[in-house]
Parts: structure tokens; C-alpha cells; sequence
């Protein structure tokens, strides 16, 4: 049965989810409104009660607050901001001189032509490579209004792709210029959410580099609040995610939480727009600020996605929704079970002082620990001994690897690992032959200053042949050595954004970024791609259909890591939260147990000097890093429940849960207790009540036996056994398996 529904005398339109549903209607003269979301009543009752007429005759409505435009246009009634902008500069021709200063239309009203429902749609930049996601082959329906201006031949579709099992809905807008003119885009959003009236409060993360995904709760005040960020990565300081719920009344298990993400890597905004009726809404699009975009007779435009949904489960049935459906339908392709490997990458070892002897020694420390993937970091290629040269010049450095990198791919190979390579492959130094050879292939203004930051400047991918020649450059690396993972950089913000593109250089950059990575994971179907930007500074949904993983921060220092990954963990799954193990003194103290414990809730890495530790050490490494890979399918691949966060009373408390509620793995970190404070209990989520669990340390040593039920209603004290008690920095990671 399909999962949209329309009634013909009503002129509704349902889309049906597994606990929520979302409605939509034609007016009488063709306008598209939004009726209602949020939880579906029981079997079959009808989603909409009460008269719908007073929205049909806007003499009786005084601002568009009451009339919830689908997409709200610049036209028609609007007094607020709207999800699309369009003007008509050659509309002028067939008007009077005395109407000059009346041009350029700005005016959009589309009314609905017709409605279909597909299975085979797609948002823009759908990943074109070798690895489809899990669940991309399973159809889904996608419902499409068509939409055109009542002059001009003008066409909008609004694209709706439902994943009724998450209550997900995914939301793009085409448009068509059937005119004879040249349309001038504006402002364009990829979709526009209407929160039922009320009041709200949103959560989301903000930072910087090395503080990425800190969380933040605030009320959506009257007005705007807006999250967004102009350029060519998704940025540290927001993160393109929501979750809004009403003001004061949900927490992490309980209460409803609006959710939503942009599936996009650049200039991205969502703009929250709260009006004094109560009417809340938030467009979720392109960034206006130095957005353009020209559609010329004949030209379409398709938007990324905007993936919304509804969870009645708390923050938590949010997050969860959200990492499944990155699991499912947005990563590349993985079999059921499969686990990302344990990675060493050197940065933190060697930084730029690479050498064959040097990384060579690393590596046989990092197999002898049970590592699986070698990752060589910065510094390998062109004149790269600092970060003032080279980057462009993709040859191996004869200086630093005479034989090329073959011996120490070799030499990784033979000690049964994989081998990965560092690249950043958007970027140029001014030193380096690239830069020397053509200038003109930066962004830049001509007779502007070029800003450097990082010493480096920022290909133009608006230029088809750059784009070619970075493809072609990593291509060669992949067939000369025998590569399976790229750790794909970019550290630097864009300014003068000058391109052969002009004002489409924001689109053009990003097509050209995914094109890129399509094209190598299709013709190297081994590769897979880590997404780094300086840290945290590009993860969405966008890179995330094309990486398997993603550096989370380069603040690898375990107790402020704590913070990140609560953050993180709103949004994305801990499949693709690599996190390394480093030093022991870093900004803070930590122990050993703390800073696996912290890297162990997402995809473990370690960037420690691996070479230089004890023999003590050595034994506790191992024996972690076995832990690990026995805990691994249910961190990665389980469901997640925060009981606590670390921002809420100095503990971050995760279990990790198999579907069937079988295994969970419990962890606890405390950075902050008081003396004579105690903490709570957390009770257990999701676990089979009559079941008993076997609960087991890294060591393997049995420390009890409860059941599901105990575990559940009577919770694990913070300070027991279980979390370690007193005002210490601590942690801890146990298993529980039911054992009958
Ligand atoms: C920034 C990354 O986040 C670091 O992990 C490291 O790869 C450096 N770049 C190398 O320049």
C-alpha cells in the first residue's frame, strides 16, 4: 500500500510515516499549503480534523502565518522570508517605458498543475560510485507536486522521498525555466518545515577548530535564528542539523523532537523563522550571501536534499532515526556486521618529519597491536616538509622516499595491514610547481589580493580541467601503489571566491569535490575515504553518501573529546566518529583507560608515538585493541542511548545496543565530580527484560550478573563498581551479553 495518500475532496495529500505523518493541501486556486505533522493518529483515522477552510480565503487571514506555504515564495502573500526568490530581468520587453522602474519582475506565484508519485527520484548530487548505501536499492516513494508560475512558464517541483520505517521524509526542489527568458535565482531553499504553532526550543552544535560539535539547547526566540556558513566545507562553527521540540517538555527518552540535516557541504543555511502568531518554521538551503544562480531558457535546477523527520521518542528516538537512516541510506554501501578497521595514522607521531625507516617502524608497532589499516599522514608528496609548500604537487617526495612509497606500502602489506595516504587535494601552496605553472587556477579576483591562510590558496573547480587534473593526479597514486583509504583534508576557509563559474563557484566547487570522489571510489572500488577539514569542519549528509568515516576533531585530547562526541552523536552515527587514541599528556592529563575508553565509542584509531612505549604500555594496548574489536559491531553498528551527557552533570554515559537487545556495550566517562556529589543512576534502555546479561570487563573477568529488567528499572549506580566512585577523572567500558 502506498504510503501517500490523496483525497480528491479535500484536495489532501498524506504522507504516512511509522509513528508520525505529515499533510499537505490544494487550495482552491492551486496554492500548495502545509496542514499538519507530527504523531499519526491509530489505524486509519483521519490526520487532519477540523475545518481546513481558513486557509482557503486569505481576506481572512492577515499574514501568511496563518497560511503555510509548502514553499513560500517572494509573491503572493508574504511577509516574512521565503524559501524562493526569482526574478525576471527580460520580462521588461513586452511592457511600456513607463513601467521601467517597475522591472524586474520579482514576482513567483506557482499554483499546482499535477501530482505524481516515483520510486526512481533523487535530490541533487546523489552519489554516482560503486558503493551504493545498504538500503539504496529498496524503492521509495517519492511524491512530486508540479508547480508553475500563472504567467510565465516558470516550473517548480517539490520532491518529497519518504523512508516511512524512520519517519524520515527527504525534501528537494526542481526548477525548470520553460521560458524564453533568463531567470535570475536569488534565494533558494532546498525545502521549507512548518512546526506545528507553538513555542520551541532547538538543539544543535556550535565551535571551532578543535571544539567542534559542542551541543547547544536555546529557545527559537520571535524573529530569526539562523546556523549557517558560506564557503566550500560544512564549517566547524555550525553544523548543518536540528532538533527542535517544544519548549521545556522533552528530554533524551521522552517527547517529541522535530529532526533535521542538510545533505549538502557548502554554502548552507538553516534559518529558523518564529513569528509572533507562534508560527514556526525553518527554511533549510543554499546560504544567500553570495548565492546566485543564472537558469537560462531551457535550464533546470535540482537542490540537494533537506532530511526531515519526526521522533515522539526524545532526543535520543531523533538521534537514533538520524544515524539509521545515515547507516542505511546515506554511507557507501557496507555488509551487515561489517566494521570499520582499527587505524593508525602518524600526524601526531612524526608530523612533517616523515622517513621510510620512520614509518616503517611505526607500522610494525601498529600490526603487533592489532591495528588494520596504516594511514601516513601529511608531508609524503612535493615539497611538503611544512605546511608553507607543495600542496598540489601530488608526486611522492624523492627527497623522503627515494624508492618511492613502495617499500613501506610493501612492508604495511606484508605486516597485514591496509595502507592509507593523507591527501588534501582541494588546495595549492603558492610554492609549489603547480601554483608556479598556472596561477589562474585559484579562486581569486583579478588585481585582488589573494588571501592565504595556511600558506595556501583554494583550486578553482569551477574550471573543468582543475578538476580533471586533481582526478587524474590521485588516480595515478592509486594505480601506481596499492591504496585502500585516502584521508581526504582541507584546511582552510574560502575568500574571493573569483571563478570562471562567477557566483555558481559555491555549487561548483562541491560538484566538482563529490565528482571527484565518485569517480575514484567507482574506478578503485578498494578505496575508501576518511572526511577531515581541519578537524570536524565537513560532515553532513552530503560527503557522508561518499566517505566511509570522518575525522571528528583535531582535538584528540580525551576529556574534551568527551564534549565533541556527545555533540557529534546528535547527528551522526559512531560508525563514522573516527577518534584516536595520542599522547598521554595532552592538553589535559589522561590516563590510558580514559583515552581508549573515550576513542573506543566511535571507529577506534590510535596517533600515538607507538613505537616508544613500554612494555606495560604495550600489553595494555593490546589488550584494549582486542576489547575493541570484540565490542566494535555493537559501537558501530548498535543503536545508541545517551543516558547522560557530559554537559548535564560532568558524566557522558553511552550504551550501545544490538537491534535484538542482546549485547549492549556500557560506557562511562566522568570529567567532572565534585567531592560529595554523587552521581545517578542510569537505567539501561532497550534491553530484553527477562533475559540475564553476562557483564564483563576488557579483561574478560565476569563482574555480575543481572537481569534485563533489573538493568532496566533499577538502573547501574555512577559511582558503583561499574563507573568507579570518588571525584576522579575516570571511565570505564564494559560488555553485557544476555547469557539466558
Ligand atoms: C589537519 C588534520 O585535521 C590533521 O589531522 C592533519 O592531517 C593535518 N591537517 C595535516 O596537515
Amino acid at each position: 500500500m502506498s504510503a501517500v495518500s490523496f483525497d480528491p475532496t479535500q484536495k489532501l495529500i498524506v504522507l504516512r510515516l511509522r509513528t508520525s505523518f505529515y499533510a499537505l493541501r490544494i487550495l482552491p486556486d492551486g496554492q500548495v499549503v502545509h496542514v499538519g505533522s507530527g504523531p499519526a493518529p491509530e489505524g486509519n483515522a483521519p490526520m487532519v480534523l477540523g475545518n481546513l477552510d481558513a486557509y482557503e480565503d486569505p481576506n481572512y487571514v492577515w499574514d501568511e502565518g496563518g497560511r503555510r506555504y509548502e514553499l513560500p515564495t517572494y509573491g503572493d502573500i508574504a511577509y516574512h522570508h521565503v524559501g524562493l526568490k526569482v526574478s525576471f530581468p527580460e520580462a521588461a520587453a513586452p511592457l511600456g517605458k513607463q513601467d521601467a522602474n517597475h522591472l524586474p519582475v520579482r514576482d513567483l506565484r506557482l499554483r499546482y498543475l499535477k501530482h505524481e508519485i516515483r520510486t526512481d527520484a533523487a535530490p541533487a548530487y546523489p552519489p554516482a560510485h560503486g558503493k551504493p548505501a545498504r538500503k539504496s536499492g529498496v524503492p521509495r516513494e517519492t511524491l512530486i507536486l508540479h508547480l508553475r508560475d500563472i504567467a510565465y512558464n516558470f516550473e517548480v517541483r517539490l520532491c518529497y522521498r519518504i523512508t516511512p520505517e524512520l519517519d524520515v521524509i527527504e525534501r528537494w526542489i526542481e526548477l525548470h525555466n520553460l521560458t524564453k527568458m533568463h531567470v535570475t535565482i536569488e534565494s533558494l531553499a532546498f525545502g521549507t518545515v512548518h512546526f506545528p504553532q507553538g513555542t520551541y526550543e532547538l538543539t544543535r552544535t556550535a565551535g571551532s577548530w578543535s571544539r567542534e560539535f559542542i551541543p547547544v539547547r536555546q529557545n527559537i526566540e520571535q524573529g530569526e535564528t539562523v546556523l549557517s556558513q558560506f564557503g566550500i566545507n560544512t564549517g566547524h562553527a555550525f553544523n548543518p542539523f536540528y532538533l527542535v521540540s517544544p519548549r521545556g517538555k522533552t528530554t533524551e527518552h521522552a517527547g517529541e523532537v522535530y529532526f533535521g540535516a542538510l545533505a549538502f557541504s557548502g554554502n548552507w543555511a538553516l534559518r529558523f523563522e518564529a513569528l509572533p502568531t507562534d508560527a514556526v518554521r525553518v527554511y533549510g538551503g543554499y546560504e544567500p550571501t553570495g548565492f546566485g544562480m543564472v537558469l537560462a531558457p531551457g535550464e533546470s535546477h535540482t537542490t540537494p536534499a533537506f532530511v526531515h523527520g519526526y521522533a515522539g521518542d526524545g532526543f535520543g528516538g531523533a538521534s537514533r532515526r538520524l544515524h539509521a537512516f545515515t547507516r542505511d541510506y546515506i554511507l557507501p554501501g557496507f555488509d551487515d556486521g561489517q566494521c570499520r578497521p582499527v587505524l593508525y595514522n602518524s600526524w601526531e607521531a612524526t608530523f612533517f618529519k616523515l622517513s621510510v625507516d620512520g614509518q616503517i617502524q611505526l607500522a610494525r608497532s601498529a600490526a603487533e597491536m592489532g591495528v588494520e589499516l596504516f594511514c601516513m599522514d601529511d608531508g609524503w608528496f612535493g615539497d611538503r616538509r611544512n605546511d608553507h609548500a607543495g600542496l598540489g604537487d601530488w608526486i611522492v617526495s624523492k627527497a623522503v622516499f627515494p624508492d618511492g612509497l613502495q617499500p613501506l606500502v610493501d612492508e604495511v602489506k606484508r605486516l597485514g595491514m591496509r595502507f592509507g595516504l593523507w591527501v588534501e587535494p582541494e588546495m595549492v601552496n603558492p610554492d609549489s610547481d603547480l601554483y608556479r605553472k598556472h596561477p589562474d587556477w585559484v579562486l581569486h579576483y583579478p588585481g585582488r589580493p589573494r588571501t592565504e591562510m595556511r600558506f595556501q590558496l583554494i583550486l578553482d573547480f569551477g574550471r573543468p580541467e582543475v578538476v580533471e587534473y586533481i582526478y587524474n593526479a590521485l588516480a595515478a597514486l592509486l594505480q601506481t601503489y596499492d591504496i585502500s583509504f585516502f584521508k581526504w583534508d582541507m584546511n582552510r576557509y574560502a575568500t574571493e571566491p573569483g571563478s570562471v563559474a562567477g557566483s555558481a563557484i559555491w555549487q561548483k566547487h562541491v560538484e566538482g569535490l563529490y565528482g571527484i570522489m565518485d569517480r575514484l571510489r567507482k574506478n578503485f572500488p578498494k578505496l575508501d575515504i576518511q572526511s577531515c577539514s581541519g578537524g570536524g569542519g565537513r560532515v553532513d549528509l552530503g560527503i557522508l553518501a561518499r566517505c566511509d568515516q570522518a575525522w571528528t576533531s583535531d582535538n584528540t585530547d580525551a576529556q574534551d573529546r568527551t564534549y565533541i562526541e556527545d555533540g557529534f552523536s546528535l547527528a551522526y552515527p559512531p560508525r563514522v566518529m573516527e577518534s584516536w587514541v595520542t599522547h598521554e599528556h595532552n592538553l589535559h592529563h589522561a590516563s590510558l583507560d580514559l583515552r581508549f575508553d573515550v576513542a573506543m565509542r566511535g571507529a577506534l584509531g590510535i596517533g600515538t608515538k607507538i613505537d616508544q612505549l613500554s612494555a606495560e604500555e604495550r600489553v595494555h594496548y593490546k589488550r584494549k585493541i582486542t576489547f575493541y574489536k570484540k565490542i566494535r559491531p555493537v559501537v558501530q553498528n548498535g543503536n545508541l542511548y545517551r543516558l547522560a551527557m557530559v554537559q548535564d552533570g560532568g558524566a557522558s554515559v553511552w550504551q550501545s545496543v544490538t537491534p535484538d537487545g542482546s549485547q549492549c556495550v556500557y560506557s562511562v566517562v566522568v570529567i567532572h565530580q565534585l567531592q560529595g556529589h554523587h552521581l545517578p543512576t542510569y537505567r539501561l534502555k532497550a534491553l530484553q527484560p527477562g533475559a540475564i546479561y553476562r557483564i564483563t570487563d576488557e579483561t574478560g573477568a565476569e563482574l555480575a550478573r543481572y537481569s534485563g529488567s533489573q538493568l532496566m528499572g533499577l538502573g547501574i549506580h555512577g559511582d558503583s563498581r561499574f563507573g568507579g566512585a570518588g571525584c576522579a577523572v575516570r571511565s570505564r567500558t564494559l560488555l553485557l551479553e544476555r547469557v539466558s
